[in-house]
């Protein structure tokens, strides 16, 4: 950044520095701030904008999913971490009156339950739930308690449930009572007089005896669309303001897992939320500096909810399948290739599962999950981020299998992770793009884990890129401020803003790029491994941070076709600090200019426009802020966000002052 402002500088531009004395900056610079005019040809089309150009990327790091989108409150519900009673305290007196036993089943879907030995209550035989770093209650909110239980001899009869604030004091209880001995799902409902991100549940046991109990569930009643098994609204609705074209899952390396054991497996995912393989999460342990022993995924979230959720968000489903190799930069492992068989079933069922009739064995699943219609599959991704010829070996039988029987699929292949940090990187790359030339997949993905002066000088990486055949999917990208993978990185104004000036590179050359995603998705303030993230949020609220108010103005302003945006016969890819694309949208019949001024001056900006006429009226979306520091926080989650303002044109020709550091978005009528 340092590098550009000083370039800015060098060129004698009349800088005015923001006084911070409650006017705006455009208010105080209008004298001195330097001028550019652009000229912008809206009758011709460089590339047509796909619907699906700006998506998410969505995988379970940083309790995104566990602790965080899915609305359970309760850790370890069905005792089925590695340590059975993780998240749980046992509440006895100390002694031998009260035994808490994990028994293992024979079902490999529902591998354990807990089995409570009550000889001597002593003051009281129960459980305590810590929830994700806590539960987030809420005040008035009814909250769906239930629990599958089995008495063993009758004796134990009821259970009795409590919820406490931080402080441990009770704030609402509620009892389930006719417990036999058959299993069966008891269920309560409870009300907290108190608002609190930290609580806790308790389960109190009444009676001397034995009883199995197993998913213990809290769930409260205000999910997305009210729906039991539910997600949290408002992370919901942050990706719906997003508008995104597509929603990538469930990674990322958590697709691939440390080893082959741990990868994902969608069948897991996938029937009643009890049968469901809970599996260790691979970040659990990735990161020393990050601990989270108690990161596994329920799959209350699955296959099936992932593709609910893109339809709900009227995105593109692009679900990325294990290609036979755990994570390359973990073991490595891979699974012999004469043994891929399981594999390629994965992904011709799942194709089945998605889009298949009902009468079909995987389409008969998805209608008993409450979905007879197809959910209209149309990409898949075999691979998450992996290189060499062991990829090739494994890519080809998978995909040939598919095209063979679903020939409509479009897939999408892998090119390793950042060239910059992988072993051997540019190399692999290099290596994957030659057979990838050869195999012509319909779309290959790139990512992106850079500074933000890579971000800023490489707006041009695509425009002279070599056009195969294969669109490109920059599926994972996002600037880092200290470095990748830095416990210290931030989502700052100065990595936000690098963004936007690449991502008019990436709209500039869409006929290429054809899709696009931030990368990683979302943080829980307390359980994050990875930062920067693009939504962060704890057990109650939640926020957008720079970078996702810069998605969201380029995904809800996307145009449908990029028109010619220049200066001097040139795309303005970093001259005087500026970055700028245009599109026309043909559907609202406008122009839409997005243009990023990395400059600490107001610059003046005037655009000739041909082959169109434009409207008397121009909107402004603006994102800026006078810090290239500054973050939004849970306390100022809306710190930097955008305004919207609306200004009557003085004469016949677009002309608008860009605020220092901003982004800006210009729509105006052009006929
Ligand atoms: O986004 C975090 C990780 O970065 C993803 O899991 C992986 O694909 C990449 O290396």
């Amino acid at each position: 950044m340092n590098k550009i402002i000083n370039q800015i500088l060098g060129l004698g531009v009349g800088v005015v520095l923001a006084c911070g004395c409650g006017t705006t900056p455009s208010e105080t610079q209008t004298e001195t701030a330097a001028s550019h005019t652009f000229q912008i040809d809206a009758s011709k089309t460089i590339a047509k904008v796909e619907p699906t150009m700006y998506g998410i990327f969505f995988e379970d790091i940083n309790f995104a999913i566990d602790g965080g989108l899915y609305a359970e409150l309760v850790k370890n519900r069905s005792f089925e971490f590695d340590k059975p009673l993780r998240g749980w305290t046992e509440l006895k007196d100390k002694g031998l009156g009260v035994r808490f036993l994990p028994i293992n089943t024979n079902n490999p879907r529902n591998t354990r339950f807990m089995r409570v030995q009550i000889e001597d209550q002593g003051s009281g035989a129960g459980l305590l739930n810590e929830g994700f770093r806590g539960m987030g209650l809420k005040e008035g909110l009814p909250h769906n308690f239930s629990i599958q239980v089995r008495g063993g001899d009758g004796k134990v009869s009821a259970i009795r449930i409590e919820l406490l604030d931080s402080k441990g004091e009770v704030i609402a209880n509620s009892r389930v009572d006719g417990i036999n001995n058959e299993w069966q799902t008891l269920t309560t409902s409870l009300t907290p007089s108190k608002t609190d991100a930290k609580g806790t549940m308790k389960i109190w046991f009444e009676g001397e005896g034995t009883v199995d109990i197993d998913m213990v569930s809290l769930f409260p009643t205000d999910t997305w669309k009210g729906r039991k098994n539910g997600l949290r609204a408002d992370l919901v609705q942050l990706l719906a303001d997003m508008d995104p074209g597509f929603l990538r899952f469930p990674g990322g390396c958590i697709v691939e897992g440390f080893d082959l054991s741990q990868r994902y497996q969608w069948k897991n995912t996938v029937g009643d939320v009890d049968e469901r393989v809970v599996t260790i999460n691979r970040w659990n342990f990735e990161f020393d500096h990050r601990p989270a022993p108690d990161y596994y995924q329920s799959f209350g979230v699955g296959f099936y909810e992932y593709f609910l959720l893109a339809e709900d968000l009227e995105a593109e489903p692009v679900p990325i399948l294990n290609c036979g190799m755990a994570c390359q930069f973990n073991t490595g492992e891979l699974v012999p290739l004469d043994q891929l068989d399981p594999y390629i079933q994965d992904a011709l069922d799942l194709i089945e599962f998605a889009n298949g009739s009902t009468d079909s064995k995987w389409g008969e699943l998805r209608a008993d999950m409450g979905h007879p219609e197809p959910f209209n599959l149309k990409m898949l991704g075999v691979g998450n981020e992996q290189w060499g010829p062991q990829y090739v070996e494994r890519y080809v039988p998978i995909v040939n299998a598919v095209k063979a029987k679903y020939p409509e699929i479009q897939i999408i292949a892998a090119t390793g992770s950042d060239g910059s940090i992988f072993p051997n990187g540019e190399e692999e790359i290099e290596y994957l793009w030659k057979v990838w030339k050869r195999l012509k997949p319909e779309i290959v993905d790139e990512h992106f884990y850079r500074n933000p002066d890579w971000f800023m000088e490489n707006t041009d990486w695509y425009d002279n890129y070599e056009r195969t055949g294969s669109k490109l999917f920059v599926g994972e990208w996002a600037a880092q401020s200290v470095g990748v993978a830095s416990p210290d990185n931030k989502n700052n104004w100065e990595t936000a803003l690098s963004e936007a000036a690449f991502l008019t590179g990436l709209e500039r050359n869409a006929d290429l790029v054809t899709m696009t995603s931030y990368a990683p998705l979302f943080a829980h303030a307390e359980g994050w491994q990875w930062t920067p993230d693009l939504i962060w949020f704890d057990n109650l609220d939640s926020y957008g941070t720079a970078n996702y108010y810069v998605q969201k103005m380029y995904a809800t302003n996307p145009g449908t076709h990029v028109i010619p945006l220049e200066k001097d016969g040139k795309p303005v890819t970093g001259q005087n600090g500026l970055y700028a694309t245009a599109t026309r949208d043909e559907n609202a019949g406008e122009l839409i200019i997005k243009i990023v001024n990395t400059g600490e001056a107001a610059v003046e900006t005037s655009f000739d426009v041909a082959g169109a006429t434009i409207g008397a009226e121009v909107t402004a979306e603006v994102l800026s802020s006078k810090e290239l520091e500054a973050v939004n926080t849970l306390d100022e989650g809306n710190k930097i966000s955008p305004r919207t303002e609306k200004k009557t044109l003085d004469s016949e020709k677009l002309a608008y002052q860009l605020e220092p550091y901003s982004f800006t978005v210009l729509r105006v009528e052009a006929k």
